[in-house]
């Protein structure tokens, strides 16, 4: 069992310590948009943040995150992740969409860190956010698109 918040809200999950988070997120909490792809830490579709630096949730046990605040795609908030899903939606980024929730998780969190990214910083921060649909070129359109609208 662990108690934490996740988007604000105070939640107890009634599930073991080494649950992965993924689970508790998805089948305890109801709370879909956070994807499974891979299970193993390898893709990134999973990625949530966890005290505010992006997380795999897939391989983030529930125990561990017991008093940690937690965000997600249903509501991730701040000006870096309006602009991030703004900047998404205006380059139409997503085309399947598997992977987007946690492409976005990650945009954000760079944002957050460092508002002027260049194209290397981009790839080095979204390196372990694999698309299928390989939108790798909008994403890093989309990511300078967010931090010039932050600029101003
Ligand atoms: S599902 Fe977690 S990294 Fe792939
Ligand atoms: S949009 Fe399809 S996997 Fe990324």
């Amino acid at each position: 069992m662990a108690t934490f918040t996740v988007n604000g809200q105070d939640v107890t999950v009634d599930m073991t310590d080494d649950t992965p988070l993924l689970w508790a997120l998805r089948d305890g909490l109801n709370m879909t948009g956070t994807k499974f792809g891979c299970g193993v830490a390898q893709c990134g579709a999973c990625t949530v943040m966890v005290d505010g630096s992006p997380r795999r949730s897939c391989v983030t046990p529930l125990g561990s995150v017991d008093g940690a605040e937690i965000e997600t795609i249903e509501a991730v908030e701040g000006p870096e992740a309006q602009a991030v899903q703004e900047a998404w939606v205006d380059i139409a980024v997503p085309q399947c969409g598997w992977c987007q929730s946690g492409q976005i998780m990650s945009a954000t969190a760079l944002l957050r860190l460092n508002p002027t990214p260049t194209d290397e910083d981009i790839d080095r921060a979204m390196a372990g956010n694999l698309c299928r649909c390989a939108t790798y070129v909008r994403i890093r359109r989309a990511i300078h698109a967010a931090a010039k609208s932050l600029e101003g």
